[in-house]
């Protein structure tokens, strides 16, 4: 099996304590693990619904993927991130259907996970991750 199931749906926003204090008032739910990744230029927070997570994403400044994506687009929808058990066999199935992938091998994502995203373009216009759990 590729997919183990919908691990988090990742929202851009431009403050990220507003955004927590946003979903603890309105669902009153707290983040579960909150982290800078340096290596994506974020600081984020994950936000448990149920066996999933909304995962909230602040860029660390503007020249970021983050910070362009809110530049351009401004707050909203960002990636839909999946758990597979095998990355790199998921990654191998991809490439030979012929999924653009923006990360030809796994690197580092918050949590530890190792992660890669494939391209929206033949993927319903959707920036997808695949997550790895440590
Ligand atoms: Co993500």
């Amino acid at each position: 099996m590729l997919l183990l199931n919908l691990d988090h749906v990742a929202v851009a926003v431009a403050d990220l304590d507003e955004a927590v204090e946003g979903f603890r008032s309105r669902y009153g739910v707290e983040p579960a693990y909150r982290e800078v990744v340096e290596e994506q230029g974020v600081e984020e927070a994950m936000i448990p619904v149920g066996g999933s997570y909304v995962q909230l994403l602040q860029p660390l400044g503007p020249d970021t993927p983050v910070g362009r994506f809110l530049e351009r687009r401004g707050e909203g929808l960002h990636h839909v991130a999946y758990a597979v058990p095998d990355i790199e066999a998921a990654l191998a199935h991809l490439a030979a259907e012929g999924a653009e992938l923006i990360d030809a091998e796994p690197r580092i994502g918050g949590r530890g996970a190792r992660i890669a995203f494939v391209h929206p373009r033949g993927g319903n216009g959707i920036l997808t991750e695949l997550v790895e759990l440590a």
